[in-house]
């Protein structure tokens, strides 16, 4: 037997038995005459303690010759300590040992494995393993392990039958670049990694398996951010005779119960918002709804002055920032400098103080008066002492600009609060959206949502008007999960792909299967997939998905522990008859 106890479970009720432990050495503090070791495992430290005249002085040498992370096993006999640490739970105890054995050495780590690390993002990458015994690193894994659980108590509970789907399969559009595979016994052919496994679970529901869930890897070749992995986890999920308003009831139970669960928050019934709403107010289809700094249109009451600026502009918009005309000159610069970034994009910005007494005092003093100045204030919801800060251009463009600064003063002003929770639906997504590269529409879910009832008519004569049976949930400004009522018959989804420019024979190749499907009784259906990387990160409190996942990759989509990916060797490309033919 390795071990009797954790070391983590020890208290002053065990004193006087006699224990077996094993760990990692967290640290060594030789006194001389003394020597106290931390013990450390996944359940927290314990302290040993051996002592020269208790213990025989091969224990005391082999003790002297410890060095952090060696691995180790105790036995001993439990006893209160005189000096007690009340910071951790088995802080009032210590194991006086008998016995040591060494099981394992260990080089010095390259950074130290505490709560707090001397190691960079890099270093920390590179040797992962020991990260991982890092409690902040650790305690995310837990706690996604702790999700997921929920996650699938809550859907078996409620009838939901987890089935696995293929990984290596066939292109499933999702809006990125796939990830292919070669065929070793299928010359000169490849497999695609799913996006997702929207396709399968679709038949799953012609199959009428009637309520389906995977916890699921999904693989997408795009650009990652803080909130995107190459590969990432879904809880992907489908209904059949359902509508929408099923789909939204049972995932907002899903939802409200992660919550309760895991973090111990009521939430009343989730808002709704149409995605035209949310553009509007936020700029953004996953608003944050935590605060308010909603945006205020103000084409009607900038319009009408000889500021060029605006008045060539499609849209003049604004928001007012709380507190913010203490601001002074320099911060206000400093964030005009911001929103110039390139990443921002914008070519610069008006503001309008307001002060105290009611006044006004704009950087446009020249074209707008007080009365002027008093409707932006109005129509942004601006009051004493608040900052309006405005932008103008191109609707989309500049909503998008003023959303990214009001997510960056909402952050600076502290509003975006990690243990509130503001979850809400976005709703009636366009179906399609114009894509300036390619010049033509894509879907903006993916091309398997249906149209609202009635809209497919509208295909022809105003494609970009038609909304789709989509639906997004969002999280304190992160889209957590997006799903749609799909088409289920061979017509419309011939006539949506189509659209989205698949000649027949296109669409024959790439979908067939799917329409054939459609032809042998598919039930209507629908579903939602969550992000449970994202999920799992907002309810802990963060944004950044990576800590939450065991082997995450770098920002260029490396694995730099293992190196991958990597060439492979000739052997192996001729046996998959591939030729290399790379630009230097
Ligand atoms: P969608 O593409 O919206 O829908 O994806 C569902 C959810 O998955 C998460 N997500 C990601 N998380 C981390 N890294 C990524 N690269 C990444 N990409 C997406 C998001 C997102 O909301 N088949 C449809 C679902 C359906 O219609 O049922 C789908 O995949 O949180």
């Amino acid at each position: 037997m390795y071990r009797s106890h954790n070391c983590g479970e020890l208290r002053a009720t065990h004193s006087n038995i006699e224990v077996t432990l094993a760990g990692w050495v967290q640290g060594v503090r030789d006194k001389g005459f003394m020597i106290y070791v931390d013990l450390r495992d996944r359940y927290g430290i314990t302290q040993l303690y051996f002592d020269e005249d208790q213990s025989a002085k091969a224990l005391m040498e082999t003790a002297q010759k410890l060095g952090r992370e060696f691995v180790i096993q105790v036995k001993g006999k439990v006893q209160e300590r005189t000096s007690k640490n009340p910071n951790i739970p088995t802080g009032d105890v210590e194991i006086l040992v008998s016995e040591l054995n060494v099981l394992n050495g260990s080089k010095t780590p390259p950074f130290t494995i505490e709560d707090e690390t001397d190691g960079g993002d890099d270093l920390r990458m590179k040797y992962r393993y020991l990260d991982i015994r890092r409690n902040p690193v650790k305690n995310s894994l837990v706690f996604r392990h702790k999700v997921a659980q929920a996650v699938r108590n809550y859907l078996s509970n409620d009838g939901f039958i987890e089935v696995e789907t293929p990984y290596l399969i066939k292109s499933t559009p999702e809006g990125a670049r796939d990830f292919v595979v070669p065929s070793r016994m299928n010359e000169g052919q490849f497999y695609a990694l799913p996006q997702s496994p929207q396709t399968f679970k679709q038949l799953l529901m012609v199959g009428g398996m009637d309520k389906y869930f995977q916890i699921v890897k999904c693989f997408r070749d795009e650009d990652l951010r803080a909130d995107r992995q190459p590969e990432f986890t879904q809880i992907d999920c489908e209904m059949a005779f359902v509508e929408q308003e099923d789909i939204l009831n049972t995932f907002e139970g899903l939802t409200r119960h992660l919550l309760k669960e895991i973090n111990g928050v009521d939430v009343d019934k989730f808002p709704r918002m149409l995605y035209d709403d949310a553009m509007r107010l936020y700029g953004n289809d996953k608003p944050d709804i935590r605060f308010g700094m909603e945006f205020g249109e103000l084409n009607d009451v900038a319009k009408h002055k000889d500021f060029n600026v605006f008045n060539s502009a499609e849209l003049v918009v604004g928001i007012a920032v709380p507190g913010g005309n203490s601001y002074t000159r320099k911060e206000i610069d400093k964030l005009i400098d911001w929103v110039k970034r390139p990443q921002v994009g914008a070519l610069g910005m008006v503001y309008c103080r307001c002060n105290e007494d009611g006044t006004f005092k704009s950087s446009v003093d020249k074209f707008y008066d007080q009365d002027d100045l008093a409707k932006w204030a109005e129509v942004t919801g601006a009051k004493a002492g608040d900052l309006i800060c405005v932008l103008s251009g191109n609707t989309n463009k500049v909503r998008a600009q003023l959303s990214a600064l009001r997510m960056e003063l909402a952050e600076r002003l502290g509003l975006r609060k990690s243990d509130e929770f503001a979850p809400l639906w976005v709703m009636d997504f366009p179906l399609l959206e114009w894509d300036e590269d390619t010049e033509r529409y894509h879907a903006m879910h993916h091309p398997f949502t249906s149209p609202k009832p009635g809209q497919l008519e509208l295909l022809d004569s105003k494609p970009g008007e038609v909304k789709a049976n989509a639906y997004d949930l969002v999280l304190n400004g992160n889209e957590i999960g997006g799903g749609s009522i799909r088409i289920h018959d061979k017509a419309t989804q011939a006539i949506m792909l189509k659209h989205l420019g698949f000649s027949e024979e296109e669409a024959r190749a790439q979908f067939g299967f799917l329409m054939d499907a459609f032809e042998y009784g598919a039930p209507p259906h629908g579903g939602i997939a969550f992000g449970l990387d994202r999920l799992v990160a907002i309810l802990g409190g963060q944004e950044t998905i990576r800590d939450f996942i065991a082997f995450p990759k770098n920002n260029s989509g490396r694995d730099v522990m293992i190196d991958a990916p990597a060439p492979i060797d000739d052997e192996q490309l001729q046996e998959l008859n591939l030729k290399l033919n790379l630009k230097s």
